[in-house]
């Protein structure tokens, strides 16, 4: 769900990466509000975080507001979380003192909801005892403080003081708004997207997948605290950060791919349009076209790899696999055989048919057979929503184990 995250960010070099930060969240459909100090405003100019966060960044205690009644206040209420990044020794000092005397510091001191503090700055800096005695003040105060990274830092000097990866940062934000980190631990592959199958070097052979499904359960998963990897065929989203991502182009490279990361996985869950035919032979240049509309051309095809039959032949005795089934009549009687059938622990069967169902749409109507014979029928949701009856699924599969 989208919630409102203030960022806080002061005068350090690292100041610039926050930028990739704000516009990560936003793509979750986060309302980002940009709080900056004076001198942060030497390091990155507000207008840039004004164009990504698509909203007045605000920069001062005494500024006139048109939105808020009394503005350190106002911005305080709306937030469900403050991250302070990059931190600077001066900004940790005035949080652990209680010292409000700007707009940033005035706003933590208002602010009701949980604190994330990513400290940044130079190794001695960091590691003087001042410096960490306010840190550990901050913690005991119950405030998220992330410990820098060590490396090179742009003052020459090499030790702590790095600002940590923004991946790692967004996985902590996201760790922090959504507590329940039920997978935790689990490494989750999803495959999604369609494959393509070459019929010479310009024209290819896919289908109506979009990679909807599989990129909403890799994401939801990655909330859910997984480690996931999501291969996908064609598609024209976005891969969901936090995710190992590996794009393929057909059937036979998808299978190669998950044969190679199978082993090193808890769960496999296919929810790519994997093509079932390949072209037999593949033309070497592009097939010429003819001027007579009744000419014939023939294409000889040959079935592509089932990948989850091949992958739930090599299943490990403690590795969950689910898949789909996309159908268009006896729904339920034809997604039964295809458990069975491809070794799999449940699948999501869905008439595709119906209205609100199947490839490019945004929900999905769908029930989940269970390989002990439970069948969970759900309501029209969005695939988001659908994701997380799955994985709740998964998380109950494990419970029992
Ligand atoms: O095509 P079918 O209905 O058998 O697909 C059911 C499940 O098997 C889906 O999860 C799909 O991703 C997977 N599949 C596969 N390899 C194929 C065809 C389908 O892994 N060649």
């Amino acid at each position: 769900m989208a919630k409102t995250i203030g960022i806080g960010v002061t005068g350090g070099i690292a100041a610039y990466k926050i930028v990739d930060l704000v516009s990560k969240l936003k793509k979750d459909d986060n309302e980002v509000i940009v709080i900056m100090t004076e001198g942060a405003t030497r390091f990155v100019t507000p207008l840039t975080f004004k164009t990504i966060s698509g909203r007045e960044v605000l920069t001062d205690l005494w500024q006139e507001s048109q939105e808020y009644k009394v503005q350190h206040i106002g911005i305080a209420e709306q937030l469900d979380l403050l991250v302070i990044a990059p931190a600077t020794a001066n900004m940790v000092a005035k949080m652990a003192h209680g010292i409000a005397d700007d707009l940033l510091s005035t706003v933590a001191l208002a602010n009701t909801a949980p604190v994330m503090v990513v400290p940044a700055m130079n190794t001695n800096m960091y590691l003087n005892k001042i410096v960490q005695d306010n840190i550990h003040k901050l913690i005991a105060y119950g405030y998220h403080v992330m410990e820098p990274g060590t490396g090179m830092l742009a003052c020459g000097v090499e030790g702590p003081g790095r600002l940590p990866d923004i991946e790692d940062i967004y996985k902590q934000i996201n760790t922090i708004l959504n507590p329940c980190q039920d997978l935790a631990g689990k490494r989750i592959m999803v495959n999604a997207g369609t494959t393509c199958e070459d019929i010479d070097p310009v024209r290819f052979i896919a289908n109506r997948g979009t990679g909807k499904m599989g990129y909403c359960i890799a994401e939801a998963a990655v909330k859910r605290g997984a480690n996931v990897i999501l291969i996908s065929g064609k598609s024209t989203l976005t891969p969901p950060y936090g995710v190992e991502f590996v794009s393929v182009w057909g059937a036979e490279e998808m299978c190669d791919v998950m044969t190679k990361y199978q082993p090193q996985c808890d769960v496999i869950i296919g929810a790519a349009a994997v093509g079932d035919f390949g072209v037999a032979k593949i033309a070497g240049q592009k097939l010429k076209k003819t001027d007579n509309r009744n000419t014939k051309l023939k294409l000889e095809l040959v079935g592509t790899p089932d990948i989850l039959k091949e992958l739930g032949k090599i299943k490990k005795p403690d590795q969950i696999m689910i898949g789909f089934a996309a159908e268009t009549e006896n729904i339920i009687e034809n997604a039964q055989k295809k458990l069975s059938s491809k070794n799999l622990d449940f699948i999501v069967a869905n008439d595709v048919t119906m209205e609100g169902a199947g490839f490019a749409s945004d929900t999905n109507i769908v029930t989940i057979i269970t390989r002990d014979g439970q069948m969970v029928s759900l309501p029209k949701m969005t695939k988001q929503e659908v994701a997380g009856a799955i994985l709740d699924k998964l998380v109950e599969y494990f419970n029992q184990k």
